[in-house]
């Protein structure tokens, strides 16, 4: 069955739940795309954890710095302002990413919910402080080296960037609100996520089981098993304004 694009319109509470995919049209690279430089021999699931940093920080934090060079770079595209401007039009819309980058935050959303972190969030390795103000990107970020992470005010320790590693916790407060959020709306959409990496992975289940409409955006069309769960094949900066035209044009 066809998903009515009116249903947007009549929505009590919508969640947004996005991943890599809502970015790429930004021209950031999805955790799926393989890696280049100084990284490309790595997954970056081994980049992505605390093993990886104690063994080689320069290495991670290199790494991590490349990417925020890149977001620093990089604007809200389509789908991201499509998403502001749906939170405008609608009684009640909870945000929650997987992304790290602020780019939902430049387009104009807010409270949003960051399931893995923030990029500009550093604290320390050691003692957690958190770094306090948005540290300035070294001279040279973008060209892929490494760089020695800068020291812990507090105890000298190396700080380590804002996001959750493999092994990692979510941060509570931000997952349960998610959980709330997803176990009380009546129409979810899921954009540009490949639904492999939990526990986030379970939010549109979650909303499934509670009656809701789940509405999957992504240019590999993942399978709709359930009567109330569609599928929308293609880019998520085409199909999310296209969708907000069909319903509020
Ligand atoms: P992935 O890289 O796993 O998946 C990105 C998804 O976006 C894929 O399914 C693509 O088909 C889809 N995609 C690509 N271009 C798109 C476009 N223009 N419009 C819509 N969809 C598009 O990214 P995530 O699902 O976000 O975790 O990955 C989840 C988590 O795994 C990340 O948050 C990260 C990673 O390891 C941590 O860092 C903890």
């Amino acid at each position: 069955m066809r998903f009515n694009p009116r249903l947007l319109a009549s929505a009590r509470h919508i969640v947004v739940f996005t991943g890599a995919g809502v970015s790429a049209e930004s021209g950031i690279a999805t955790f799926r795309d393989k890696l280049t430089g100084l990284w490309e021999r790595f997954d970056p699931a081994e980049l992505a954890s605390a093993e990886g940093f104690r063994r080689d920080p320069a290495l991670i934090w290199g790494w991590y710095e490349m990417r925020r060079a890149g977001i620093a770079q990089a604007q809200p595209n389509p789908a991201h302002l499509a998403i502001a401007e749906l939170a405008q039009r609608v009684p009640k819309l909870t945000l929650v990413t997987q992304n790290v980058d602020d780019l939902h935050e430049r387009a104009g959303s807010a409270d949003v919910l960051h399931l893995h972190g923030q990029l500009d969030a550093a604290r320390c390795f050691d003692c957690a402080r958190p770094a306090g103000a948005v540290l300035e990107l070294p001279e040279g970020a973008g060209d892929g080296k490494r760089i020695e992470p800068p020291l812990c005010s507090a105890c000298g320790g190396p700080l380590r960037p804002g996001v959750v590693w493999f092994g990692e916790n979510l941060p509570e407060q931000a997952l349960s609100q998610a959980f709330l959020a997803a176990a009380d709306c009546d129409l979810l959409l899921s954009i540009g996520t490949s639904g492999v990496v939990q526990p986030a992975a379970m939010i549109p289940g979650v909303a499934l089981e509670a009656g809701a409409r789940v509405v999957h955006i992504n240019p590999q069309v993942t399978g709709a098993g359930h009567a109330r769960e569609f599928a929308l094949a293609g880019k998520a900066g085409e199909l999310l304004p296209q969708l907000l035209r069909e319903a509020f044009g």
